[in-house]
């Protein structure tokens, strides 16, 4: 826990956390996070993605490992867990096997990835695309706000984007990836349960949508000359919540939005907006977006303004591996605990590691299943159990071929 509160501190925002990719503040958390590392008896740099990487050996060096990990950047005005606890966690593990001076019949790698919120870059998963090397070289050229490419930035963090294929992992040097991480729901609070297993990662798609129409004088151009691209845009969220609303289980979420030239008097002649649409059934969420398309075009046709809407990113559903999850359900049991399983809403970087390995995730109630807030928070006596189980199950782990 006192670690979270430490890596919090690492934020670009005065009392509050906010720390996105390849930044001073990343800069900073990795290195802690490194240090972490290299006291609990890892051997631990930052690879050419900026992930930062420790690696215990296993009985003899240069065994497969079991990697374990989560992400150390952060949504904006962020909770200090979603990622960190994760990647702590795992740490802390290490650390207790150091102690005892064991080492197990595999190695086990400890991963902080760099990217998985892809607020920066408005791509997601950055770090663990790159160690599962499933991130095309044409990514890099992705842009921030301020028109540097993730190329540019790696370069000017001291890193080198042309060693991204150094970062890959082949299939046989990992034996699986597992995570644990906050549920970010409401579910194991409302039962009662510390702990609970995840069964699959819901799908997304994430959009961007542009509409232009012309702007101009607020006071002279009547309402029916106008082609006013936020009103439109206004239309269009609507819609967003209106399809989401009713189909079972589907979410979308309009997060981000940018309204030109932004006055008081002006009518807005562009406008940006972002949609998030999230599933369990591929299928469901790819029928929503074709919906929504259909239904923005006609606002946009109707209205007389330009669209363009661009697949920013799209990731199918990603079922765990039931012979992790029964692994995991041994060690909550360990512990004299109920199994409860449940599928994940929010992304997480097993959707990337399942390109190399088989995932498994292991969930943590938080209060009030809120997170990407600061409000985000989480008992000492569920962190506790949280790591217990995790090193029962690294402790006890063996792999499929075993
Ligand atoms: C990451 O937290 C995501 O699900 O967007
Ligand atoms: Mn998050
Ligand atoms: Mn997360």
């Amino acid at each position: 826990m006192q670690r979270c509160d430490a890596l919090a501190r690492h934020s670009e925002l005065p009392g509050g956390l906010t720390r996105v990719f390849l930044s001073p503040e990343g800069r900073d958390a990795g290195e802690a996070v490194l240090g972490w590392m290299r006291e609990a008896g890892m051997q631990a740099a930052l690879d050419a993605m900026g992930n930062a990487v420790g690696r215990y050996e296993g009985v003899r060096a240069g065994l497969p490992c079991l990697m374990l990990g989560s992400h150390l950047d952060t949504v904006r005005d962020a909770g200090k867990y979603d990622g960190m606890l994760g990647v702590i966690s795992a740490i802390e593990c290490v650390d207790a096997l150091n102690k005892q001076r064991k080492k197990l019949p595999f190695a086990i790698e400890v991963v902080g990835f760099g990217d998985e919120e892809g607020v920066r870059f408005g791509t997601t998963l950055l770090g663990s695309r790159a160690l599962a090397g499933t991130l095309a070289p044409e990514v890099l050229e992705a842009k921030d706000a301020s028109g540097t490419s993730i190329a540019s930035a790696l370069r000017e963090f001291g890193l080198n984007p042309d060693r991204l294929s150094n970062v890959k992992r082949k299939k046989s040097e990992v034996l699986a990836y597992a995570e644990l991480h906050i549920e970010q729901g409401p579910v194991l609070e409302a039962e009662g349960l510390p702990v609970g297993v995840v069964t699959a990662i819901n799908g997304f798609s994430r959009l961007r949508v542009a509409l232009r129409g012309e702007a101009g004088h607020a006071g002279t151009v009547p309402m029916a000359l106008r082609r006013d691209a936020l009103a439109a845009a206004a239309e269009c969220i609507g819609v967003v919540e209106r399809v989401a609303k009713n189909v079972p289980e589907l979410v979308g979420t309009v997060g981000r939005i940018e309204a030109k030239p932004g006055a008081i008097n002006v009518i807005p002649g562009e406008v940006l907006f972002t949609i998030d649409v999230r599933a369990p059934v591929d299928d469901v969420r790819v029928e929503a977006v074709d919906e929504l398309r259909s239904l923005i075009s006609n606002i946009a046709q109707r209205r007389n303004l330009q669209l363009e809407i661009e697949t920013l990113q799209q990731f199918r559903s990603s079922a765990c591996a039931p012979w992790l999850m029964e692994q995991l359900e041994r060690a909550i049991q360990a512990q004299g605990l109920p199994v409860r399983r449940l599928p994940s809403g929010a992304g997480h970087d097993g959707m990337a590691m399942k390109a190399i390995a088989d995932i498994a995730m292991l969930f943590v109630r938080c209060k009030g299943g809120v997170s990407h807030n600061p409000a985000e928070s989480i008992t000492e006596e569920d962190a506790a159990i949280g790591a217990a189980v995790l090193f029962d199950f690294i402790h006890e782990f063996k792999p499929l071929s075993a």
